[in-house]
């Protein structure tokens, strides 16, 4: 199991236990994490999963794809450099004790 917090736009942080191989995503819905609204269902298609990840995790995690690199561009809040759909992030073990930063508009 993989230890996560989410940190809402309020500074609320919301600590969860991530089950392997779930998206980072589903993470969030499953433990109510407000915030991740997640209209297309991990599809990729609607930049409501928006989260902003730290320095060392971003170069940590695999790059963003081409893809989600555009969908960021439709995201509600402005983009940052750690900027993420959360659907596109797997839980694994480079997420143990990560920060995961939830921005005002998704
Ligand atoms: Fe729609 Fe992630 S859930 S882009």
């Amino acid at each position: 199991m993989t230890d996560v917090t989410f940190i809402l736009p309020d500074g609320t942080q919301h600590s969860c236990i991530a089950q392997e191989g779930l998206s980072l995503m589903e993470v969030a819905l499953q433990n109510s994490v407000s915030g991740i609204i997640a209209e297309c269902n991990g599809a990729a298609a609607c930049a409501t999963c928006h989260v902003i990840v730290d320095d060392s995790l971003a170069r940590a995690l695999d790059p963003v794809s081409e893809h989600e690199n555009d969908m960021l561009d439709f995201a509600a809040a402005a983009r940052e450099p750690g900027s993420r759909l959360s659907c596109q992030i797997r839980v694994d073990a480079r997420l143990n004790g990560a920060t995961i930063r939830i921005p005002a508009e998704t």
